[in-house]
């Protein structure tokens, strides 16, 4: 039994996120434990962070090895985890450059400044606006917070920065009339919009935009901050459509629970940035690059078709089950829309012990990708009975 510490994270941390009634203190794989001991199945993995659970194994003497090498050089020196991680998200994506950040935010606030002088370069400067998605969500900068499409996130923040017009999701020709109106340089989207309800955008949509981005010239900009590494059950989501983005933003499960974000460029935006255009004093860290190499290196085939099967092995148990409206997503990227009340239903889904989170009113499910089936299982069992009780 550890101490609480719960009054003292009131007392001391900015009063910026409702907690749940639990204090952590340890996990393993796909199991957290609470400071009184309690375990719990992990259903949200830090927010689809942590890739392969808590402190696995093999993971944990990646991480270890760099430490004791090397913790930051900064990046007027030359070092190596950057490179070699890199090197993989190129080699595996079809990118031919990537800057990294430490977080989604910046991840998308580099593919922002990477639009922007694209557009400067190749139409002239006044092409600097970017289309995003209305319910988008895109960080907490007050960069990022303008491409965020929810009014709600823009109150009190004014002015944010200017340049940001937005579409509808699934509705081209409101894509094209903003196109066809303003002095645009790119569209930018998840393809999964995960804050805003986990809501997969459609086929005939995303292949639309791409389309349209060829046809006016702009580039295709993809928020895979959520979205990407494996989450998907291809290593980015846009692999499952068979486009070709300029620029694609990732993190979170990249660092498989330490801070890194990755922006990559693609043939027409490679040579976009120049010397001091951009920087990052912790971008490319040593430790967080370790472990982004050995988490996408785990990445492999037989797990992204583990994520596939777990992905439809959700979808079929709860689509129609008593109390359960709908299931969206993509991969181990789900939202539950529940007849009854999702804040008394996640409640009661922690009393019995799996943790599942929300998004919207919908319950949101993204566990690590590795978690074992019969886990699996018995949590899904676990959101079938409490839905079905509160209905
Ligand atoms: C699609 C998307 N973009 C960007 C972000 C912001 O990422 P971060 O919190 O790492 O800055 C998030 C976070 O939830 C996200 O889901």
């Amino acid at each position: 039994m550890m101490k609480s510490f719960k009054n003292e994270d009131k007392e001391y941390i900015a009063n910026t996120y409702a907690r749940f009634d639990l204090e952590i203190s340890h996990g393993k794989g796909a199991y957290v434990y609470d400071i009184n001991g309690r375990e719990y199945i992990d259903l949200a993995s830090g927010i689809a962070a942590n890739t392969l659970g808590m402190a696995d194994d093999e993971w944990v003497e990646a991480v270890h090895a760099q430490l004791k090498k090397c913790q930051h050089t900064s990046n007027l020196y030359y070092s190596e985890p950057c490179v070699r991680l890199a090197e993989i998200l190129c080699k595996r994506t079809g990118a031919k450059k990537v800057f990294f950040g430490n977080s989604g935010a910046e991840a998308n606030e580099c593919a922002i400044k990477v639009a922007r002088l694209w557009g400067t370069e190749n139409k002239g400067e006044e092409y600097y606006n970017i289309i995003t998605l209305k319910n988008s969500f895109h960080g907490r900068t007050i960069t990022t917070l303008a491409a965020t499409g929810q009014d709600v996130f823009h109150k009190y923040f004014t002015p944010l920065t200017q340049g940001f017009l937005y579409g509808e999701a699934n509705n081209l020709e409101s894509i094209e009339a903003l196109l066809k109106e303003n002095k645009c340089c790119a569209v930018m989207m998840e393809l999964v919009q995960g804050e805003g309800g986990v809501l997969a955008l459609n086929r005939d949509f995303v292949l639309g935009v791409s389309e349209l981005c060829q046809k006016y010239n702009v580039l295709l900009v993809l928020d895979e901050v959520q979205t990407g590494n494996g989450r998907s059950g291809e290593l980015y989501a846009y692999q499952c459509y068979g486009i070709e983005p300029d620029v694609v933003s990732t993190a979170k499960g990249l660092g498989g629970g330490l801070p890194i974000g990755a922006c990559m460029m693609f043939e027409k935006t490679k040579d976009t940035l120049k010397p001091s255009l951009h920087g990052s004093t912790f971008g490319g860290n040593p430790i967080a690059c370790a472990s982004a190499v050995h988490i996408l290196n785990r990445i492999d085939d037989k797990l992204l078709n583990e994520v596939k099967e777990k992905s439809a092995y959700i979808f079929n148990t709860l689509n129609g089950a008593d109390g359960i409206e709908s299931v969206s997503g993509l991969g181990l990227m789900i939202g539950i829309k529940t007849t009854g009340d999702v804040s008394v239903i996640l409640q009661k889904c922690m009393e019995k012990g799996i943790l599942p989170i929300k998004a919207k009113n919908k319950l949101r499910l993204l566990p690590a990708l590795n978690i074992p089936m019969e886990l699996l299982v018995k949590a899904v069992e676990i959101i079938k009975q409490v839905a079905s009780e509160n209905k």
